[in-house]
Parts: C-alpha cells; sequence; structure tokens
C-alpha cells in the first residue's frame, strides 16, 4: 500500500442509485482493517458551510427555479469550502479521503447534462479545486432506469430536485461519465453496478491493489 504518512484521495462517482454510499462505507472498512486513518465525505456537503449548500441545492424551496449557472456555481462554492477545510489538511495529515463525488460530477451533471460551455465549466472546476485531483476516480457505472428502481425501492421520501430530471438527463450523465473515463484512463477506474454488491466490491478493492497498493 502507499506509504502510511501518505496521503490518498479517492473519489466516487455515477449517476443516481449506483450504489456508490455501501461501496464507500466498505472500502472505508477495508483500509481502516489494514491500519490507515480515513475521512470519507460527500459533495455537495462536507462541511458546515457545504451542507448548508447541498441544502439549497437539493431541498430548499428557494431552489426551485435555479439556473444552471447558479447551480454551476453552487457546486463549485461547496467544493472550494471542501478543498480547503478538510481534503487538504486531511491529505497533508497523510490520512486517506474518500468522497462520494468530486469535480466529475460538476463536468458531466452541468457540463454534458445541463449542456454549460464545457470550457467555463472547466474553469470553474479548476478555481473550485485549487489543483487537488483525486488520485483515483472509481466510476460505478449503471443504467439509470435500473437506479432509480434501486431508489424508489428503498426510500420513503420524496424525490429531491436533483432527482426529478427526466430519464434522458440521467442518460446523458451516464454517457458523459463513461466519455470521461474514457478520456482520462489513468486517473478512473470504471466498475460494472449491474453487479452484486460483493462483485462489485471485490472489482473495486482488485483495481485498488493493481493501481495503488
Ligand atoms: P447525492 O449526494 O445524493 O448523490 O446528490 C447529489 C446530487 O447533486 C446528484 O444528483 C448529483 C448532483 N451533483 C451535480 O449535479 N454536480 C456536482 O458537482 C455534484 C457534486 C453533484
Amino acid at each position: 500500500m502507499a506509504a502510511p504518512n501518505q496521503g490518498l484521495f479517492i473519489t466516487f462517482e455515477g449517476s443516481e442509485g449506483t450504489g456508490k454510499t455501501t461501496q464507500i462505507q466498505q472500502l472505508a472498512a477495508k483500509f481502516e482493517s489494514l491500519g490507515r486513518q480515513v475521512i470519507v465525505s460527500r459533495e455537495p456537503g462536507g462541511t458546515a458551510l457545504g451542507e448548508d449548500i447541498r441544502h439549497l441545492l437539493k431541498h430548499a424551496d428557494s431552489g426551485k427555479n435555479m439556473v444552471p449557472r447558479a447551480e454551476l456555481l453552487l457546486f463549485a462554492a461547496s467544493r472550494a469550502q471542501h478543498v480547503d477545510e478538510l481534503i487538504l489538511p486531511s491529505l497533508k495529515k497523510g490520512n486517506i479521503v474518500i468522497c462520494d463525488r468530486f469535480l466529475d460530477s460538476t463536468t458531466v451533471y452541468q457540463g454534458v447534462a445541463r449542456a454549460i460551455n464545457a470550457r467555463d465549466v472547466d474553469e470553474i472546476n479548476k478555481v473550485a479545486i485549487a489543483s487537488t485531483l483525486p488520485d483515483l476516480t472509481i466510476l460505478i457505472d449503471l443504467d439509470p432506469e435500473e437506479g432509480f428502481q434501486r431508489i424508489q425501492s428503498r426510500n420513503t421520501e420524496p424525490p429531491d430536485r436533483m432527482e426529478q430530471e427526466h430519464m434522458d438527463f440521467y442518460r446523458a450523465v451516464r454517457n458523459g461519465y463513461l466519455k470521461l473515463a474514457a478520456d482520462n484512463q489513468d486517473r478512473f477506474l470504471v466498475v460494472d453496478g449491474h453487479q452484486s454488491i460483493e462483485a462489485v466490491e471485490t472489482a473495486i478493492w482488485d483495481g485498488i491493489k493493481d493501481r495503488i497498493i
């Protein structure tokens, strides 16, 4: 494994209902069992400010008529705070940071699915991350229809603002991710999310061993 005093930044990406949360918990437990300090976080969110922004983006009445540029900037604001307040300090301490979504969500959701100019999105991402790129990004690929079936079978709450788009939006998200991963193969590990939870977990760990450990 990477030297114990060396930080490691791993992000998870994918459309809705791909099982990222479960896999993040399993991966964190695995690293902890090997004696590593792990920080698990998410975007939008991860800091007090970021969690307030998350509420605006997903649940607040004031967000109902949010225009795509405002959405882009709110995700970026959450990320900038997250990088400076939590991610960078944790990496500097030599911890492993595992984050549920990061800049690639913006590239794909705002840049591809919302069709905001890709160069503008890249510029905003650059400001937000301040050169902090993940060492590894795990994309769990899943047919969005299956993802939503999974969400509906476990959720009692009504869908939030980001879960109310047409299926075409989530198909664009899925295709956007696959293209981004193909263009950045050195950073991305793509795992087939149609498999069982255990098979996905194994594929992730094997990929990490191949690339990092
Ligand atoms: P989640 O935490 O339940 O995945 O919800 C976050 C939602 O926000 C999800 O629909 C993906 C979306 N999102 C973006 O559109 N852009 C971003 O930069 C991030 C981090 C998330």
